[in-house]
């Protein structure tokens, strides 16, 4: 049996991918910061399935604890996809700087910890797919949410690097920019419904993308387009549109 290990498990977004993989027959290895929001997530996919399925406690935050972490999986997975991310407060972040730190050690610095420890395994074993949720606010700087934009900027050139470095090795690596997602952190967010995606579209387009080595998907296919025109637009223009 394959095995996927989603990493912040506890999301909307990976609670649907859990599913699309549970359903495909899949192990699942869960791994989230809080085990009394993961047990029951667990709980519900092994009533609904057949498959193996793990709950491990993972705080993308406690770095110095990712390489023990991985270490202790008995059984190495074959896919891992990175979903946990942290929105922020950009007002708050202009002032308070552990917002700001929140904000890069979770969408940052803990992708890269952990990832990098899966990277060493999957090239030394010639296989595996790395996923990444990164996002198209960090395709372009905007005021509303350039902290949160600019470290998930850091992830998706990460993920980049990461996939040039390991495509001689038989690694794949694929950078996801789901766009608007109706989840937990968008629900106070007015969304607009045509360029938003569910949680079960994000996951059907991983679990194809990951068959199919894609390297970077959009969910909704305008969005490609959308971002073409926005990292288009001249600074001087750009500037005054106030985004
Ligand atoms: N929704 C969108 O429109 C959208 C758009 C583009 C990209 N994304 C990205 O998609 C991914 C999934 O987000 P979502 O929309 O599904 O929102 P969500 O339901 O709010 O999920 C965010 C997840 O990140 C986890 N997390 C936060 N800090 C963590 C830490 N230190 N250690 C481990 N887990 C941590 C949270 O865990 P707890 O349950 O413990 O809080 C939660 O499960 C994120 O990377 C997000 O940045 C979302």
């Amino acid at each position: 049996m394959k095995n996927v290990l989603i990493l912040g498990a506890t999301s909307d977004m990976a609670q649907a991918i859990a599913k699309k993989y549970a359903a495909e027959g899949w192990g699942l290895l869960l791994a989230a910061r809080n085990m009394e929001r993961l047990e029951p997530v667990a709980g519900d996919l092994r009533v609904r399935s057949n498959t193996e399925i793990l709950a491990l406690e993972f705080d993308a935050s406690d770095f110095s604890n990712h390489p023990t972490f991985y270490a202790s999986l008995k059984t190495k997975p074959d896919v891992v996809i990175c979903v946990f991310g942290y929105m922020g407060d950009q007002t708050l972040a202009r002032t308070d700087f552990d917002e700001v730190r929140r904000t890069i050690d979770v969408n940052y610095t803990g992708a890269v910890s952990i990832l990098n420890v899966v990277a060493e395994d999957f090239e030394k074993r010639g296989s595996g797919s790395i996923v990444g949720v990164s996002s198209v606010a960090g395709d372009r700087g905007r005021q509303s949410n350039y902290i949160y934009g600019s470290a998930k900027a850091g992830f998706t050139a990460y993920l980049a690097g990461l996939r040039n470095r390991l495509a001689k090795s038989g690694v794949h690596v694929m950078t996801v920019k789901p766009g608007f997602c109706r989840t937990k952190m968008t629900e106070s967010l007015e969304l607009p419904a045509a360029l938003t995606a569910e949680p079960e579209q994000v996951a059907n387009a991983v679990f194809h993308g990951v068959e199919k080595k894609r390297n970077t998907i959009y969910i909704l296919w305008m969005w490609r387009w959308i971002m073409l025109i926005i990292r288009h637009i001249p600074e001087v223009i750009f500037k005054k549109m106030g985004m």
